[in-house]
């Protein structure tokens, strides 16, 4: 059976990508709910009819293992539907733990980059108050990056202005982590790094899922021998129009070069 990935649009498919990596020779269903991008910017309720909706499709097409690949959904639903559903169910959430353990020791902040659904949920602010123990931990929503993405804006003199005018209230010196908490965010770690010096971190939590999905599979005895073989959904409709997949397989391409820009620096 497939692995399911879930997200309101092409954010999911930076945590598939780092699943890709760890897991080559899962086959795999991506889901992006793209009649309906972007969540962070919806009423909560509204936005949780999307994703049981979504979640039930997929369910239907026969998953081992969901994974929603969207911060935003996992702070509303994933307790909800771990309680419907008996498949696994991993969910992302901003990466605040291991920033806070490094940038205490170096007497520096961290800055968690999100969606403004996200930013506003109980889960994170319970996630911050657990952590946070000298009040390092800032945040900033960046509804225009999920934008950007969702319109494969992805060039540097466009997105590099739109991050300097909102952060442009912030002394960037005093962040030792950026922590990117939204899925649609990796795509853009070339403009922020732009902004922020090299030794400032850029995080976030794909690779922790991916390796959480690794040992839950193993651990319920379900690895698959496919060929990392993806079946891409729009709301519900397969997507079958070669310009969009390739315009899916150029994602992965541009995820891979910057992995590796992350990796030299
Ligand atoms: N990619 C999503 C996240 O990680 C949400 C983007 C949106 O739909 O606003 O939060």
């Amino acid at each position: 059976m497939r692995i399911g990935f879930f997200d309101s649009g092409i954010g999911g498919m930076t945590v598939l990508h780092q699943a890709l990596r760890f897991l080559p020779n899962e086959d795999y269903i991506f889901y992006a709910d793209t009649l309906h991008v972007p969540y962070g910017e919806k009423p909560k309720e509204e936005v949780r009819e999307y994703i049981f909706n979504a979640v039930d499709f997929m369910a239907n097409q026969g998953i081992k293992a969901l994974v929603i690949a969207c911060n935003t959904a996992t702070s509303i639903a994933v307790d909800d539907l771990r309680k419907k559903y008996d498949f696994p169910i991993l969910g992302i959430e901003p990466a605040v733990k291991p920033a806070v353990q490094s940038c205490e020791g170096k007497r520096k902040k961290v800055l968690v980059l999100a969606t403004n659904l996200t930013l506003r949920e109980e889960k994170f602010h319970n996630l911050v108050n657990s952590i946070d123990q000298h009040d390092i931990v800032e945040s900033l929503p960046l509804p225009g990056l999920v934008q950007f993405a969702e319109n494969f804006e992805f060039r540097e003199e466009k997105v590099v202005p739109y991050l300097e005018e909102r952060l442009s209230s912030f002394d960037i010196k005093q962040y030792g982590t950026i922590v990117l908490g939204c899925t649609h965010f990796p795509y853009f770690e070339d403009s922020l790094r732009e902004i922020f010096p090299e030794e400032v971190d850029i995080i976030s939590g794909s690779i922790g899922t991916a390796k959480n999905l690794k040992r839950i599979l193993e651990a319920n005895n379900q690895i698959n021998e496919g060929s990392g073989d993806i079946l891409f959904f729009k709301s519900g409709d397969k997507v079958e129009d070669q310009d969009a997949l390739s315009n899916y397989k150029k994602l992965l391409v541009k995820l891979d070069e910057l992995l590796l820009m992350s990796t030299k620096s």
